[in-house]
């Protein structure tokens, strides 16, 4: 377990406001792990998980710098009841290693919680767990694996 927080960041909900910002560590986030943009592109998309209900932004600062972002959202199903899926997790190469997405993800779980969630689910994509050992990595922030997979049907 790490100590304390990291000095000097500070995490808060994001709002529209933030949508530019977000972007482009978005896009920096995509284009570094390989994830295919999104052809209306990722502004349009930042902009609508802003708006909508149950979907939330986290950031985490240093100064007047954006340094990392995590998006959740939540739904409702048999198994879980209200369940939050961690979708996007991003912290800027220099500041890694220092609990930055431990305390965003603290942040998620919590805001899942305060939403009546049963769990936080995560996807670990083969590129992910190749690169960066995601499976270590949430282990060690409390998720298990529990070997289900995501199967994906495109649509046209
Ligand atoms: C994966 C990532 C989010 C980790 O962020 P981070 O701020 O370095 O993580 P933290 O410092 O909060 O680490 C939390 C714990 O996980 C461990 N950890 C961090 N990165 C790890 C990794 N790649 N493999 C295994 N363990 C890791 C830390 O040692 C720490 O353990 P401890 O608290 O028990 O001592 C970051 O490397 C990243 O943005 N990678 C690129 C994007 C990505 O893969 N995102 C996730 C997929 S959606």
């Amino acid at each position: 377990m790490q100590g304390n927080p990291p000095a000097g960041l500070e995490v808060e909900a994001a709002t529209s406001l933030d949508a530019d910002s977000i972007t482009e560590l978005a896009s920096r986030f995509f284009v570094e792990e390989g994830f295919q943009l999104p052809a209306e592109g990722l502004q349009t998309r930042v902009g609508r998980y802003l708006e909508l209900t149950g979907h939330s932004i986290f950031l985490a600062r240093r100064g007047e710098h954006l340094v990392a972002f995590a998006t959740a959202a939540v739904g409702f199903g048999l198994e879980y009841g209200w369940a939050a899926e961690l979708e996007d997790l991003y912290v800027v190469p220099p500041e890694r290693r220092r609990g930055v997405a431990r305390l965003l993800v603290d942040r998620v779980a919590g805001w899942a919680a305060d939403h009546g969630c049963s769990v936080v689910l995560v996807t670990v994509t083969p590129q992910g767990e190749r690169s960066h050992t995601l499976t270590d990595f949430y282990e060690r922030l409390g998720f298990s694996d529990r070997r289900r997979r995501l199967l994906e049907r495109p649509l046209a």
